[in-house]
């Protein structure tokens, strides 16, 4: 008797401490799960993606074909489409001259679609335009008189995964009509960044989405310990703060891209 009471104290006892620690493990985070339906995309706010302009953001996917982003001057010329094609490699189109010839095409490196973190990171200095995955980069000019970025006014949001079904009925209004027949994409986005016409990089957050769940939600929406000036990067539980002192040389931002996801 004594020893079955003793044995069956000592399994609670294992139990509180399990308990215990299952409640202060950090938990999960992951971000938007984008569900790579025939409707999903997420809808975040405009890039200012003047001539001197970045934007990151970090995906996690097993598909090989699929839209991660895009955003357009409202149904001109210019436009932004990145995208994973064939065997899951980056592609960034672009244009940014007035005129349909103004595309140019950049293309990063071996497959991402092997289900960890990948960052991508979008970077303009002047007329040149830099695609960066996981640190690895190219980099391509745009020819013509005018490098910037439609306007603030009459600019696209930034979609990403997708891009809202209404826009059949608008199409006009897209400067790049087949970016609306891509494969959504499916797999989970998080530290989506701006370099909004400055070197300081703000978080931006998803204004609306469809097909998106937003649970368990990334470390730095959860909390952001970081204080004035550092930018609060997601990881896999924790968030972390980058407080990189960013400085323009040259109409270019330095110091910016040492991050390793
Ligand atoms: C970037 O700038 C545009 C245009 O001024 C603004 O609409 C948008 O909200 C900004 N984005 C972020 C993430 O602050
Ligand atoms: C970035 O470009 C804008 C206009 O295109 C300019 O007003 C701003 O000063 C530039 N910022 C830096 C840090 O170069």
């Amino acid at each position: 008797m004594a020893t079955w009471a003793m044995a069956s104290h000592g399994r609670w006892a294992w139990l509180t401490v399990a308990l215990t620690l299952t409640i202060l493990a950090p938990s999960p985070t992951v971000g938007i799960f984008l569900q790579g339906t025939e409707t999903s995309y997420a809808r975040f706010p405009k890039w200012d993606a003047c001539t001197n302009a970045t934007f990151s953001f970090e995906f996690r996917t097993t598909q090989s074909e699929g839209l991660l982003m895009y955003a357009d001057d409202g149904g001109r010329f210019d436009f932004f489409q990145q995208m994973m094609h064939t065997g899951g490699r980056i592609r960034l189109i672009l244009n940014i001259v007035n005129g349909r010839d103004g595309r140019v095409q950049i293309d990063v490196g071996r497959s991402v679609n092997d289900g960890h973190w990948h960052r991508v990171v979008i970077r303009r200095h002047r007329m040149e335009t830099t695609l960066l995955v996981d640190g690895v980069s190219d980099s391509r000019s745009s020819f013509g008189s005018d490098f910037n970025f439609g306007n603030t006014e009459s600019n696209s949001e930034m979609f990403i995964g997708g891009l809202p079904n209404e826009m059949h009925d608008n199409i006009h209004q897209l400067a790049l009509p087949s970016a609306l027949y891509k494969t959504r994409f499916r797999g989970s986005i998080r530290n989506v960044i701006y370099g909004n016409c400055t070197c300081q990089r703000t978080r931006g957050r998803m204004i609306e989405g469809v097909g998106v769940t937003v649970r368990p939600r990334e470390a730095c929406d959860v909390r952001d310990p970081c204080r004035r000036g550092c930018l609060c990067v997601s990881g896999d539980t924790e968030p972390t703060c980058d407080c990189t002192e960013l400085k323009c040389v040259t109409g270019e931002c330095v110091g910016v891209f040492i991050f390793r996801p």
